[in-house]
């Protein structure tokens, strides 16, 4: 079954008589395409309608829908509106997770029919990647990998976590990264105790972590990974920490598989660093899971009681935070199958040192 299929054949379920389609990784996901259009699915057929910008791309590459040219005199409104009167749609589901308010209030006053949030829908098939989907988020981790190899030989004491950064962004595009999938992270030294630091002027010198948390794009399906290196000899604190982490990780990664609850995945890690008298500086989750997206659902947190999909792609990131002094994460992508899972990041883990 292709993407639309799939999403066909779940329309009855959720009492809907089309879905609407909006946003671009919804687009990506049904269509293999976005051209900024409007999709619309119904139990037997699907129409697409997308302007002068993209309709020769979409003529080319989209099958399994009917593709019509939006214009200024008849556009995206006024085609779907004659599509849903056409074919008598009564119930419409749309991406409700990002549609904005005043995009709702603009279907809701020109189409016909009654719009329903939808987004658990596409979310529930988006959660477990077919075969295509892993081909695809193989191929951007393997250029990520290879990015991380070619930073390994550019990092030089005195330079930016900026240039870092942008280097970074350059060796994955350089690579057949279509675009990232979020903007780099380059945290040097004390910086490396915000998770989510923005690289800046900090100048990286011996005797620093260095953490780095990036990935690309392939035709829309994103990669994740970080790695944190000594510049310079660590000390003996710095080792600990970093060994630590990587036993929780490798903890997380042992309890990973289909059917295991996200939060017995987060629990396994969270318990390595408890012991090791780390717990209170591990801030964040685990892992969440990434496609289209580069944080979908569901997360591997303590929070999440539901069963994780076979086929769910989640992410392995625990992290040692100690605020004003450094940081560590190290974060792998994972393929999860019903006996275990499938670590797709090729990357070494051992501590290196430049
Ligand atoms: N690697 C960025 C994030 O997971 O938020
Ligand atoms: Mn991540």
């Amino acid at each position: 079954m292709n993407h639309i299929e799939k999403i066909a054949a779940q329309l009855p379920e959720y009492g809907l008589d089309a879905m609407l389609i909006t946003s671009e990784s919804g687009e990506r996901y049904a269509l293999g395409f976005h051209g900024e259009g409007l999709l619309l699915i119904t139990r037997d057929g699907a129409q697409y309608t997308t302007d002068g910008r993209y309709i020769e791309a979409a003529r080319e590459q989209v099958t399994g829908a009917e593709i019509l040219l939006s214009t200024p005199d008849r556009g995206h409104m006024p085609l779907a509106k004659e599509y849903i009167e056409a074919k008598a749609l009564h119930n419409i589901g749309f991406e409700s997770g990002s549609m904005t308010v005043d995009g709702y209030r603009k279907y809701e006053q020109e189409l016909p029919g009654i719009l329903t949030p939808a987004q658990k829908l596409l979310d529930g098939l988006r959660a477990s990647k077919d075969e295509g989907e892993l081909a695809l988020m193989r191929r951007a981790q393997a250029i990520t990998d290879e990015a991380f190899q070619a930073i390994l030989n550019f990092i030089r004491p005195g330079m930016t976590e900026r240039e870092i950064a942008a280097r970074l962004v350059y060796e994955m595009l350089s690579r057949g990264g279509d675009k990232v999938s979020f903007d780099p992270i380059v945290a040097a030294g004390a910086n490396g105790s915000r998770p989510h630091a923005v690289p800046g002027d900090q100048v990286v010198d011996t005797g620093m972590f260095i953490t780095m948390d990036f990935g690309c794009k392939v035709e829309g399906y994103c990669s994740d990974m970080t790695r944190t290196v000594a510049l310079g000899h660590p000390t003996q604190e710095m080792e600990e920490v970093y060994s630590a982490v990587l036993n929780a990780q490798k903890a997380g990664i042992n309890a990973a598989r289909g059917g295991a609850a996200g939060r017995e995945i987060d629990e396994a890690a969270r318990r390595v660093l408890r012991e090791a008298g780390y717990g209170e500086y591990f801030t964040h989750s685990f892992g969440h899971s990434l496609g289209l997206d580069i944080h979908e659902c569901p997360n591997a947190s303590s929070k999440e009681t539901r069963p994780m999909p076979v086929g769910a792609v989640i992410s392995a990131e625990p992290g040692v935070y100690i605020p004003g002094r450094f940081g560590v994460r190290i974060e792998d992508v994972l393929i999860l199958k019903e006996d275990g899972c499938e670590d797709i990041t090729r990357s070494s883990k051992d501590l290196i040192v430049l």
